[in-house]
């Protein structure tokens, strides 16, 4: 993790649960610390307030400092179609650029959901 010290300026990070708690937390310190943070949030609406508090918080008037990206980790077609959302939201400036930290909060949910097209076979001896 950083130090209070380290300066950051021009690296791109990644933090996943970034609209509460020590998702949030995280990204506000990385911020601080001159990172474009990408928030990846299950809600857009919860990603837009917690954007707003930071910024204010940091007296920040840059919101391109911290980019919002649509993530349900629970969900895996939501997280198979992440990239897409990634690249839309970093746009021509950030796409190709290297994710210089990536932290994953909540991580642990990201778990398949049963897929109603699952059959199971039995066959007779
Ligand atoms: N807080 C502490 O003092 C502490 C101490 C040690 C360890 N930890 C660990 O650190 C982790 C985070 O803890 P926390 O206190 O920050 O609160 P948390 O309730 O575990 O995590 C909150 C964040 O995770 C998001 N989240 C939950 N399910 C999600 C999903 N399916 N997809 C995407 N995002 C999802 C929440 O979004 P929504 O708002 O949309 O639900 C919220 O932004 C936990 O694993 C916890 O055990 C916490």
């Amino acid at each position: 993790m950083a130090t209070q010290e380290e300066d950051l300026r021009g690296k791109l990070a990644l933090v996943t649960g970034a609209n509460s708690g020590v998702g949030k937390e995280t990204a506000l310190q990385l911020c601080q610390r001159g990172c474009t943070v990408v928030m990846c949030c299950r809600s857009m609406n919860k990603a837009d307030a917690a954007r707003n508090d930071i910024m204010k918080r940091l007296d920040l008037k840059d919101f391109m400092r911290l980019r919002l990206v649509q993530l349900d980790l629970s969900d895996l077609d939501n997280v198979g179609q992440f990239n897409t959302r990634l690249d839309a939201e970093l746009g021509k400036d950030l796409k190709d650029a290297p994710l210089d930290i990536a932290i994953m909060v909540r991580c642990e949910t990201a778990r398949p959901k049963r897929s109603s097209k699952l059959t199971t076979t039995t066959t007779a001896p």
